[in-house]
């Protein structure tokens, strides 16, 4: 997303005056249950984006906040990414950022809205202050864990547009609608440790992926969600950081940066 569709984009205002608590997206189990089960009331459509891509607030006894909801009728067919479904990819995406255990993706759910089922993910309102250009080129902690994270999905369009940071020193990411193919697709900004050994943190977070696929609730959550084949993919990719303890390398055969980078 470009500065401009960026500064068009609604800021984070839905349901503000609304009584209630405001959900901060580190809280994941109000923000859960607000996403699940809150009204949802869409406030306007977020420009530039290339599926429908809708701006509501959220409210539920007592709590509130502001979200994306991505109703699947809205999504265009992609010639790489034939089954299942984007908004299923997103949530199969927030759950692997849940075992990995840093936050990477802001509370997202699948639910039904008023223009069907669709995936509704918590908004977080990244510090206008924060230069994201520059965010993306540097060697900040919360940016390497999210090189790591989408090298688990897969992540084909990692753009700096796709990095929110609240100002807090954290860094959420959101659109990972293109993500889990089963072919080798990191497309993204964030190549700066490529071929460099992982740190002990992401080790770390890489085992909890690959004993929750191999055994554990993440396996079955994601099985719901992708196909079989897709769910085996992401285990190998685990598999294989834990064996060669690196950042991958770009991919030979498909562009390796999104274009554009925006
Ligand atoms: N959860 C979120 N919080 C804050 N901003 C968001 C969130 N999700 C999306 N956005 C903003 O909306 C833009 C469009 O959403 P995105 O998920 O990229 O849609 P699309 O799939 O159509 O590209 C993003 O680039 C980002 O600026
Ligand atoms: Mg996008």
């Amino acid at each position: 997303m470009t500065q401009s569709s960026r500064d068009r984009a609604p800021a984070d205002d839905a349901g503000r005056g609304r009584p209630g608590r405001r959900v901060p997206p580190r809280d994941v189990a109000a923000a859960e249950e607000l996403l699940s089960s809150g009204r949802l009331s869409v406030e306007g459509r977020l420009v530039q984006a290339s599926n429908a891509t809708l701006y509501c607030s959220v409210d539920l006894d007592g709590l509130t906040g502001a979200c994306v909801y991505k109703p699947v009728a809205g999504e265009r067919p992609l010639w790489d990414f034939p089954d299942g479904t984007l908004a299923e990819r997103e949530v199969a995406a927030y759950e692997v950022s849940k075992a990995m255990g840093w936050g990477t993706v802001p509370p997202t759910v699948h639910r039904d809205g008023p223009y069907g089922p669709g995936m509704v993910q918590l908004w977080v309102e990244p510090d206008p202050d924060i230069d994201l250009v520059a965010l993306s080129r540097s060697d900040d902690d919360a940016i390497r864990r999210m090189a790591v994270f989408d090298a688990v999905v897969n992540n084909a369009d990692r753009k700096i547009g796709h990095l929110l940071p609240p100002g807090d020193g954290h860094v959420y990411g959101c659109d990972h609608g293109v993500c889990f193919s089963v072919d080798y697709k990191l497309r993204t900004v964030l190549w700066q440790w490529r071929g460099k050994p992982l740190t002990s943190e992401a080790l770390e977070a890489l085992g909890r992926v690959d004993e929750g696929i191999r055994g554990g609730a993440l396996g079955a959550r994601l099985t719901e969600l992708l196909t079989a084949d897709e769910v085996d993919a992401t285990r190998r990719r685990v598999e294989l950081m834990l064996k060669h303890r690196i950042h991958p390398y770009p991919p030979e055969d498909w562009p390796a940066i999104p274009w554009p980078p925006l």
